[in-house]
């Protein structure tokens, strides 16, 4: 049977720890998690995003702060902002949403944010502690955070001598998931666009991660049998099925087809998705932790 991996169990059990660890912080230390929710511009999604970061942040007991700004908001305006919320002892935590108006220069704000409240885990200091292996000390993306652990609690901590394959090798997930195998022991290849032979080479992966922003496009028989599969992907595709201009949303992995050979799967939605904020919620709570000297959980 295959074991289709509940995110939503796993992301509320990350949440109930975030939320027991705030009570403590806020009552014993006097220090309560603050994060700053950045978003520019009326991007539908990545308001829907945004809103139910800063809502998930008030329900762990944080401080919860929403910056809104119009999309014609100049560079300078969202530095200085930046550099703001940067000095503002309240606040732990800073995530810019991406993508941001054409205009900005998304690398030059994010290495702005002070990468001790890099809760995003973008800045370079948080990308060169785990690629060289610093995992415990950097803060990690959290779609691939997240990811990991729901890959944890199907193979456990050590992965030495799977095979992992990652396809897709975008800064917020691909790169960030390899070097996350990478330090389980995996051994680990990054797949993309340029890559031959892709069925062939996923049919190699223990663990396949797709990550690719395409719908169904990884197929049933591109997965080896047993495989730990783990769709980040969320596509919204037609459904005329449920009536005439309905959707649907599906992930990077034809769910149908590669249930039937994989070992565990993650089912979109329900799967990857629920991980990316409770993830971004441990890491305000870490770094809140770290603030006042205080122990952070493991999750
Ligand atoms: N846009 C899509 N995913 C993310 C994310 O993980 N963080 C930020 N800041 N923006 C995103």
């Amino acid at each position: 049977m295959t074991n289709i991996i509940d995110g939503k169990i796993v992301a509320e059990n990350v949440v109930e720890t975030v939320k027991r660890f705030t009570a403590e912080l806020t009552g014993n230390h006097g220090v309560q998690p603050g994060l700053a929710v950045v978003i520019v511009g009326e991007d539908p999604a990545s308001q829907v995003y945004v809103s139910s970061k800063s809502k998930k942040a008030k329900e762990c007991g944080f401080l919860s702060v929403q910056h809104t700004l119009p999309a014609d908001t100049s560079e300078a305006d969202l530095l200085k902002l930046i550099g703001e919320l940067n000095a503002d002892k309240t606040i732990h935590g800073i995530l810019v949403q991406l993508p941001l108006p054409g205009h900005i220069d998304s690398g030059k704000i994010i290495q702005a944010i002070a990468p001790e409240k890099d809760v995003d885990g973008f800045s370079f200091i948080n990308v060169g502690k785990l690629g060289t292996g610093e995992v415990d000390s950097a803060f990690v993306p959290c779609t691939p955070a997240g990811s990991m652990l729901l890959i944890e609690r199907v193979r456990g901590k050590d992965l030495s001598g799977l095979n992992a394959v990652v396809v897709g090798r975008s800064n917020i997930v691909g790169k960030p998931m390899a070097n996350l195998l990478l330090a389980a022991n995996c051994t680990v290849t990054i797949a993309h666009s340029r890559t031959k032979d892709l069925p062939a080479l996923a049919r190699t992966a223990d663990i396949l991660v797709a990550a690719v922003g395409r719908p169904e496009m990884i197929k049933g028989d591109w997965v080896k049998p047993g495989a730990t599969v783990i769709d980040v992907g969320i596509n919204r595709i037609p459904a005329p099925e449920k009536g005439e201009g309905k959707s649907r949303l599906v992930g990077d992995v034809d769910f149908a087809g590669a249930s039937q050979a994989a070992g565990a799967i993650t089912p979109v939605p329900g799967g990857v998705g629920p991980m990316t904020i409770a993830m971004l919620m441990a890491n305000t709570l870490v770094s809140a932790s770290r603030s006042a000297g205080v122990e952070p959980p493991a999750f």
